[in-house]
C-alpha cells in the first residue's frame, strides 16, 4: 500500500475492551491488537463466536473506550451492527439518528432536514418516537440501515448485518449495503460469509480469544481458519506497524 494512503486510519494497541463480569472478575475481550484500516481498502474480520469481532468494531466506532491502548482516526466511521449495538437503548429512533448524524459531523439542521425521508425509509412508523429498547433486532437493523442510506459515510464498519431483518426489508437493505460497500472508500466487515469476504476483501483479520491470529491475504487467512495453513506461514507479524 503506498505511503500516505492512510487518511482513514484506525489503530489499536495494547489491551482493549476489558469487560466486567461481576464484582471480582474481569475479562479482556481484546488483547494486544494493532492494525491499520487503510484508506480505500476493504478489510474482512473473521473468528468464532466470542472471539471479539463486535467488541473490536465498537471500539473503532467510539462506543467502547479501550482500557489501555488507543484508537486513532481522522474521521468518524459509521457502524452498522446486526443487533443495533451501535445505538443507545434509552434514546428513541429519531434521537439515535440525530446522535449518529452528529457523530459523523452533520449539523442538527441537516439531520432534521433528512428526518422525514429517513422515517419513511425506515418503515418504523410510530416506533420511531419510542425508545430503542422496545425495538426487535430487525427493527434496530432497519434504523441502522436508514442512517447508512442517509448519511453516506466514507468509512463503513459492518458487523454481521447481511442477512438480518425481515424478508420485506431484507432485499432493499442488502442491495443498499452492497451499493454502499462499493461507494464507501473504506470498509471493514465482520461476516461468516467467507465466500463473499474472499471475493470482496483486500485483506482479512482473524481473531481468536481477542487476539489477532492472522492478518493478510483473504484466501490465506481463511485457510488458517479452516486449519489448512499455519498462521506463522501467513502473517508472522500478526500486526501492522501503526503510526
Ligand atoms: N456486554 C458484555 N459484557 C461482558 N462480556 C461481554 C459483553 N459483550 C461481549 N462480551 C464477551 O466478550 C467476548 C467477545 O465478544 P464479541 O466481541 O461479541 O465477539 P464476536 O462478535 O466475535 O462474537 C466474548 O467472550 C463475550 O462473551
Ligand atoms: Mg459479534
Amino acid at each position: 500500500m503506498p505511503d500516505g494512503f492512510k487518511t482513514a486510519m484506525r489503530s489499536i494497541g495494547g489491551v482493549v475492551g476489558k469487560k466486567i463480569f461481576g464484582p471480582h472478575r474481569t475479562y479482556s475481550a481484546l488483547k494486544d491488537i494493532s492494525f491499520t484500516l487503510r484508506e480505500g481498502e476493504m478489510l474482512g474480520v473473521i473468528g468464532k463466536n466470542g472471539s471479539g469481532k463486535s467488541t473490536l468494531m465498537q471500539c473503532m466506532a467510539g462506543i467502547f473506550r479501550p482500557t489501555s491502548g488507543v484508537v486513532r482516526s481522522k474521521i468518524n466511521p459509521f457502524l452498522l451492527a446486526g443487533v443495533g449495538t451501535g445505538y443507545s437503548a434509552s434514546l428513541t429512533g429519531k434521537e439515535n439518528l440525530m446522535l449518529y448524524g452528529s457523530m459523523l459531523g452533520l449539523t442538527e439542521e441537516r439531520v432534521n432536514e433528512l428526518m422525514p425521508e429517513m422515517v419513511e425509509f425506515s418503515e418504523l412508523e410510530s416506533f420511531i418516537d419510542e425508545p430503542m429498547k422496545t425495538y426487535s433486532s430487525g427493527m434496530k437493523a432497519r434504523l441502522g440501515i436508514t442512517g447508512l442510506a442517509s448519511f453516506k459515510p466514507d468509512v463503513l464498519l459492518i458487523d454481521e448485518v447481511l442477512g438480518v431483518g425481515d424478508p420485506t426489508f431484507k432485499e432493499k437493505s442488502q442491495k443498499l449495503i452492497m451499493d454502499m460497500i462499493e461507494n464507501a472508500s473504506t470498509v471493514m466487515m465482520a461476516s461468516q460469509s467467507f465466500n463473499l469476504l474472499k471475493k470482496m476483501c483486500d485483506r482479512i483479520i482473524m481473531l481468536e480469544k481477542g487476539e489477532i491470529v492472522a492478518l493478510g491475504d483473504p484466501s490465506d487467512v481463511i485457510d488458517v481458519f479452516h486449519g489448512r495453513k499455519d498462521p506463522s506461514e501467513v502473517s508472522p507479524e500478526k500486526r501492522d506497524e501503526c503510526e
